[in-house]
């Protein structure tokens, strides 16, 4: 990686795109594809760590994705339980590391044990502070924002809250995000070129890279070239 520390992004959020084409290009079953992704997903994951990236948020699961098979998002729900598994087995690596694992969405609708070991995970990791990983399941960006204006409705109902002090930074420290940078950079694998609802509030000033690459076969270097093309832009914030 030929960036310098002080050009690479914060936060890099990435949409885990292109699993069910990989999986059909090769006569497999959909979930196979998803198999592949989660392998992806530690990849990256980890490297991105490595190379200095401290927050990284990945989408799993939108809102919208309860729309496919029951078989598909059994499938999807098995590989979260996995992954949490191995967090718990992985305890000393995550501290050694100082990872901060945080799950981000409506939790309300996830199975009960998946909810019980994301309280683990995340209660297991919650001191530590030099990477942040955000994975979204049960995700959307305007959900998202639909509940922090309830909050913000019920503290002004209770006189808590006066219009007049409703700032930006009021929505950001209502988004589960907060206290984190906003995403410098969202990749999107796949060759699809949308935001689908991902970190809504949070992309305003976001850098988006687009690659045809499908999410099983996105590389370390494929990563490396995300950043590579991130640090040649010239970010103004409508400067
Ligand atoms: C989108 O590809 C991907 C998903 C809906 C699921 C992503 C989930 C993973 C990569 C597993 C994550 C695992 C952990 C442990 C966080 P798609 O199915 O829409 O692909 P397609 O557009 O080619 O059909």
């Amino acid at each position: 990686m030929d960036v310098k520390p002080e050009s690479l992004p914060k936060h890099v959020g990435i949409i885990m795109d292109g699993n069910g084409r990989w999986a059909k290009k090769r006569g497999l079953l959909r979930s196979k594809g998803h198999k592949e992704g989660a392998k992806t997903f530690r990849e990256i994951g980890e490297y991105a760590a490595d190379i200095g990236i401290k927050y990284l948020t990945f989408y799993a699961f939108s809102t919208e994705n309860w729309n496919r098979s029951p078989e598909e998002v059994a499938a999807i729900m098995n590989l979260f339980r996995e992954y949490l598994e191995e967090a718990k087995e992985r305890e000393g690596e995550n501290e050694e590391k100082q990872l901060r694992l945080r799950f981000i969405g409506d939790k309300s609708r996830l199975p009960d044990d998946i909810n019980a070991l994301i309280k683990e995970a995340e209660e297991s990791t919650e001191k530590h502070n030099r990477v942040f990983i955000n994975i979204a399941i049960n995700y959307g960006g305007r959900a998202e924002i639909v509940e922090a204006a309830k909050k913000i409705a019920e503290l002004a109902a209770k006189g808590e809250l006066r219009p007049e002090d409703i700032k930006e930074q009021t929505l950001s420290d209502l988004m589960y995000t907060a206290n984190q940078p906003d995403p410098d950079l969202i990749i999107r694998p796949s060759g699809e070129y949308r935001t689908s609802n991902f970190l809504v509030w949070q992309s305003a000033y976001a850098e988006y890279v687009f690659t045809d690459v499908l999410w099983p076969d996105f590389t370390c270097d494929d990563f490396d070239r995300c950043i590579q093309i991130y640090a040649r832009r010239n970010r103004r914030f409508g400067g």
